[in-house]
């Protein structure tokens, strides 16, 4: 990567994240922990964050380090407002203040329907996906506003625009999720602070291995989308790692859909 980055930053295209501190919140598992490796191997300090996985999150970072890279795992619950302070402030001591957020870290949550579902487990949703990132823009915010400069990416789904039965709270985190994103885009524009969403389609990670370990499922789900295959983790690393480069310097406030074409109702290809 390092001689390609170099040719292609003589050029004036870069890619390139060195000496940026980025912090990856729920990086010890999918989508979280291909953004990790795509701005390791960009050449940013990464935070990796992790709920329960502690392993995971300690094995990804000695594989970033094994790879010539810089990264520390910190440990937290993100819809706690003193968790996530007490991470920025150790993120702080250790890598220095931080350039760039992706607010990955979610829940699907229990299929269930509104009125028969817990209140509960709804709430929690909502802690977790929509709390939990506004907690850490908060502080991300306080570091980023007074040097006039930063990124923060919020991951959100196809289901911030395309309704989901069963799903109500996860629909509704997600497209509040895209609301804050435009919102804080306006409150920080003016001072060099670029705030965007990705949308993730249909990704092959643990958190839908049910429906696509088993092929009937897994056949729902493909005729969902336009493109003949799921998503990768990296389909969704690599979309970050441009949204948090300079390539992508005059974007904020928007959603970019990684979902091989589910939004442009592949249905419709046939009949109508
Ligand atoms: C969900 C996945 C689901 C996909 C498409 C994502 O936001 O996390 O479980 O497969 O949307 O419906």
């Amino acid at each position: 990567m390092a001689e390609n980055g170099m040719n292609l930053r003589q050029a004036g295209i870069s890619l390139d994240l060195s000496g940026k501190v980025a912090l990856v919140t729920g990086s010890s598992s999918g989508l979280g922990m291909s953004i990790a490796r795509y701005f390791a191997k960009a050449g940013a300090k990464v935070a990796v964050h992790y709920h329960s996985e502690k392993d995971q999150a300690e094995q990804l970072v000695r594989e970033i380090i094994s790879n010539g890279g810089v990264a520390s795992a910190f440990g937290g619950d993100v819809s706690s407002l003193s968790d996530v302070e007490s991470i920025f402030r150790q993120i702080d001591q250790k890598l220095g203040p931080v350039d760039v957020l992706v607010n990955n870290a979610g829940i699907d949550g229990k299929r269930a329907l509104c009125g028969e579902d817990n209140p509960e487990d709804w709430q929690k949703v909502i802690a977790i996906n929509l709390v939990g990132p506004y907690y850490c823009s908060r502080e991300a915010v306080k570091r980023m506003k007074s040097r006039r400069s930063g990124v923060i990416i919020n991951i959100t789904s196809v289901h911030e625009f395309i309704p989901w039965a069963g799903y109500s709270a996860y629909g509704s985190a997600k497209a509040g999720l895209s609301m804050f994103t435009k919102t804080l885009a306006q409150e920080l524009a003016e001072f060099g602070v670029r705030v965007v969403a990705i949308a993730p389609g249909a990704i092959k990670t643990p958190i839908n291995r049910d429906v696509w370990s088993n092929p009937e499922s897994l056949k729902d789900l493909l005729d969902k989308i336009a493109m003949p295959r799921l998503g990768e983790p990296e389909d969704i690393g690599k979309a970050a790692v441009f949204l948090a480069s300079d390539l992508a310097s005059y974007i904020t406030g928007v959603t970019i859909s990684v979902d091989g074409g589910m939004l442009i109702y592949p249905a419709f290809k046939h009949g109508g």
